[in-house]
């Protein structure tokens, strides 16, 4: 048996540029990668999931909604361990981080990180995590912004602080330093950002890890 592929995961904001990137990394890696984008909106889950997020009187609750998130990744979870195991590099378009940081942003009474984060508990980990960051309001300037749910000023501040929270207080500090780059893509281009994860991805394929990582 070949090595196992890498999980790598490209997280952030809206409308930084992570789909683009993610399509960009996997056609890189060409016929041995695999690209999934969270949330798969394709599921039964996802096409909830898809609605809450297009109809702002969704009367679904916050905790609902969290859980189908969560549900949506957990759909996934074999297939991304298969094709690990099958040699491929499976590049995901946000994930776990996504999912607690949009939730906890809410300051819904009761939904703290840690209840956040419980229902992830298990899911593979991404063997390397890459975080695009800006320097604050240019999303809002991106194309379409304001579509969906969650694309207000206001509340992109919010989930940018519980990001860096939920990295600094509840990763721990060896996955920081290892496993995670921030990258500030405020004025970079298509190509200059491609280039830089590009770079940042055979790294993590080069160095290798045999044991799965777990949240
Ligand atoms: P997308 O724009 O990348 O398709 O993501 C849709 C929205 O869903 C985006 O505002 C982030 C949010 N989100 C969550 O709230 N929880 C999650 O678990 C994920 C994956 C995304
Ligand atoms: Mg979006």
């Amino acid at each position: 048996m070949g090595p196992r592929g890498r999980l790598i995961l490209i997280e952030g904001l809206d409308r930084t540029g992570k789909s683009t990137q993610a399509e960009l990394l996997a056609c890189e890696l060409g016929s041995n990668s695999v690209l999934l984008k969270f949330p798969d909106r394709t599921t039964p889950v996802g096409q909830l999931i898809d609605d809450y997020l297009k109809n702002r009187h969704n009367p679904l609750p916050d905790q609902a909604i969290h859980l189908l998130f969560s549900a949506n990744r957990w759909e996934a979870a074999r297939r991304i361990e298969s094709a690990l195991f099958a040699g491929k590099h499976v590049i995901l378009d946000r994930y776990v981080y996504s999912g607690a940081a949009y939730s906890c942003a809410k300051n819904v009474p009761g939904m703290d990180m840690k209840w956040c984060l419980d229902p992830e508990r298990g899911l593979i980990k991404p063997d390397f995590t890459i975080f695009f960051m800006n320097n604050g309001h240019e999303s809002e300037q991106r194309a379409g912004f304001g579509d969906e749910r969650y694309e207000t000023v206001q509340f992109q501040d919010r989930v940018k602080h519980t990001f860096l929270e939920l990295f600094e207080t509840w990763e721990n500090a060896s996955y920081r330093e290892n496993n995670m780059r921030f990258l500030n893509v405020a004025n970079k281009s298509i190509t200059e950002v491609a280039l830089e994860v590009k770079q940042i991805a055979e790294k993590c394929i080069r160095q290798g890890q045999d044991e799965i990582l777990r949240f």
